[in-house]
Order: structure tokens, then sequence, then C-alpha cells
């Protein structure tokens, strides 16, 4: 089975939980004190092992305790990290102070990294080369401010050695990237690359001005056709924005060859909060589960697809409307048109939003309890 592979930081959160946020000098007891994994591309990694997925990380990793920490914790997910740089104990690995407000799941974030090497690009192809690129059916980029170029450039080399494909995945490897942090660099960065999935934090959304997930899907689109300097993107690429309690919103585009014209369907999904707990305890990695989340549910989609399962098949039939007898003839060969597309992505959604809400009614994140019919995206 071809496997996930996670681009991005790994460090560790220091994390305080209180009740209300602190006053600045004072001096008050707190309802717990611990040290987890964190970063987003880890926090990714560690969802994704939950929901029992194949998943690969890389980013680099010290050897001083934090370095330690990290490395053992992610052995004990069975996450993957051989690919990984590690660098001695004289570099000091990057770690977060993070308060969690229990009354709200507030997380407030002060994150230290005295410059620990960054991932290059010369070190991506070197490990993950021409040939080896074929074991990945999906490739994730944490858009780090700090690495900007050289995780432009992994992108452009990993964009030069995909294969077309005739699933779901227009290309294989998969490309996605995480738009998160405030920045004026990175959108105009990843925005000229053909890239398939773009996801689009609040913090980035808001940080532009945004007012909400539609307006930010539909204004950074028309960024993209505009810079693109054509009239259709021919790469379809989905945007989706991401709206914290208020849920998640994508952008599916499609380019059509007799009109040479891009269109686009938008869909909104309200957040569905886990089970029966309504209160957010801890949003901590909340944004980097639903990542993690959407990447599992479209990844399995692709994977019953891959594998002509009987799943796939129905699927397929009651989406196109097809009969019976055309939809198991003729198998994958069945058009996926936009429409289907976009069902899948509201699937994926659904399936993203249940899961980062779970995630909020929850503190840490492992033992996540997933329901195992959960574990199945659809
Ligand atoms: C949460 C997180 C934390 C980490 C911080 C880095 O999304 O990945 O685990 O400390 O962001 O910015």
């Amino acid at each position: 089975m071809r496997k996930i592979l996670i681009i991005g930081l790994s460090n560790i959160d220091i994390i305080t939980s209180c009740t209300t946020y602190p006053q600045e000098d004072t001096d008050e007891k707190c309802e717990g004190i611990y040290i987890q994994r964190g970063g987003n591309a880890s926090n990714n990694c560690t969802i994704l092992s939950q929901l029992g997925k194949s998943c690969e990380f890389l980013g680099s990793l010290g050897q001083d305790w934090i370095g330690t920490l990290i490395a053992k914790d992610l052995d004990q997910l069975h996450i993957d990290s051989k690919n990984c740089p590690i660098y001695d104990q004289t570099y000091n690995s990057p770690s977060s102070v993070v308060i969690i407000n229990t009354t709200d799941g507030t997380r407030t974030i002060r994150h230290y990294n005295p410059g620990f090497p960054e991932l290059t690009c010369a070190y991506f192809e070197n490990k993950i080369n021409k040939k080896t690129i074929a074991n990945y059916s999906w490739i994730h980029f944490e858009g780090r401010r700090k690495n900007l170029d050289e995780i432009f450039k992994m992108i452009c080399y990993t964009l030069i050695n995909q294969k077309p494909s005739s699933t779901i995945f227009p290309f294989t490897p998969f490309i996605s990237v995480e738009v998160e942090k405030p920045s004026d660099l990175t959108w105009p960065h990843f925005s000229t690359l053909n890239i398939n999935l773009y996801f689009i934090g609040k913090d980035y959304a808001k940080y532009r001005g945004f007012s909400n997930m539609n307006e930010t899907v539909t204004i950074l689109y028309h960024e993209m056709l505009n810079k693109s300097l054509k009239t259709m993107l021919d790469h379809d690429p989905i945007i989706i924005s991401t709206w914290g309690e208020l849920g998640s919103c994508a952008l599916l585009s499609t380019s059509q060859s007799d009109t040479l014209s891009s269109h686009y369907s938008i869909i909104e999904c309200p957040p569905i909060h886990a089970l029966s707990v309504n209160k957010p305890l801890d949003t901590l990695g909340a944004g980097d589960a639903f990542i993690a989340a959407f990447i599992h549910s479209l990844h399995s989609f692709e994977e019953l697809q891959q594998n002509d399962d009987p799943k796939w098949l129905k699927f397929i039939q009651d989406a196109n409307n097809l009969s019976e007898r055309i939809a198991y003839d003729s198998k994958t060969t069945v058009q996926i048109n936009h429409n289907t597309k976009v069902k899948i992505v509201k699937i994926c959604l659904d399936y993203a939003n249940y899961i980062a809400g779970l995630k909020c009614a929850h503190i840490g994140l492992t033992n996540l309890n997933i329901p195992i019919s959960f574990k199945q995206s659809f």
C-alpha cells in the first residue's frame, strides 16, 4: 500500500491548562501541566495514525532532550520517521509554551525556535528520489514561513515527478499544502504552482482581511486565475478554508476545454460537534486534526477506487445515477464528473469537521476514542 508523506515541523508543546486565562503578574494554581509532541505536520501524523493510515513524517529532528522525546513518541505511535535528518545535541529543538483555557477551549501559543535547521530540497531529493516517490500516494506540505523557498522547491520537484492518474486524484502523488500562519509570502508563492489542494487556515484568512470562509476561497481562487494569465486553471485545484467553530468550506474548480474556461462549486459544511459533548475543552491542534481527517477521507475514497472495491462501485453508481449493470461492467473507467467530485468532497469535509469537533471535546491529540465505524470515512 502506498504511503502518505507529511512534511513540516515537529516540536514539543509545554501545556498549562487553566480554567480562566491568567492575568499578568499573578501567582495562582492551574489545572495541569503536561508535555506533548506538537507541530502541525507532526500533529497531522498523530491523527492519521489513530485513523489507521500508514503515514510517514519528514522534518528535522534533534538529539537534545526535546528531540529524543519527539523521536520516542513518534515511534510509539508507529509513525515512520526513518527519512528525517537528525541534528546532534548542540542544536536546540523547537518548542512551544501553550496556555489552554478549559472554559472555552482556547489555546494561546508562544513558539520558540532558536534557529533549528530546516529541511532542504537537496536533502528531500536525496531521500525521496525519482524512483521512491512512487511509494507515496499523497505528499502534504506544511507551508512554513521560515522555510518558504525550500518548500517551494520541494513542491516543484514533486510536481515534476507527478504522474497522471485515472482516479479521483488527477495526478499522483497528490499534493496538498497548508497556508495557516499570517504572511505576505506564502500564498503568492504557492498559488503559482499546480498544487492539487490548498488548506487555508483561519489565521491566514483573517490576516488577509477576509470575513468568512466563502469569501476566502472565492477571492483566493480568482487571485489564482488572474495570476495564471489564462482563462482556466487546468489542474482543477481544490481550495479549503477552515473557520474553527463555524465549520469549513471547499471550492472545487473544474476546467472546461471546450469553452477554455474554469468554473467552480462551493461546498459549505457547518461544524458537527462531537457526540454528546457540546463544549470545547482544548482546541490545540484542531486545525491539524481537520487536515489529517480530510486527507484520510479523500485518500480512502481513492484506495477503494484503486481496488475496485464494491463499496466504491456502489457509491459511484448511486452518485452518477448509473444502472447497476453499467457501473459494474465498466468499473473504474466510469467517468467521475464534477458533481460526483462535489459529493465526495462534501463527505470528506463532514468527516474532517467531525474529527476536529471530537478533538476539541478531548484533551490532547492521542487516545481520541474515534468510534470504529468512523475510522472508515464513508
Ligand atoms: C498547533 C501547533 C502546536 C505548535 C504550534 C507551532 O497547530 O502545531 O502543536 O506548538 O502549532 O506553531
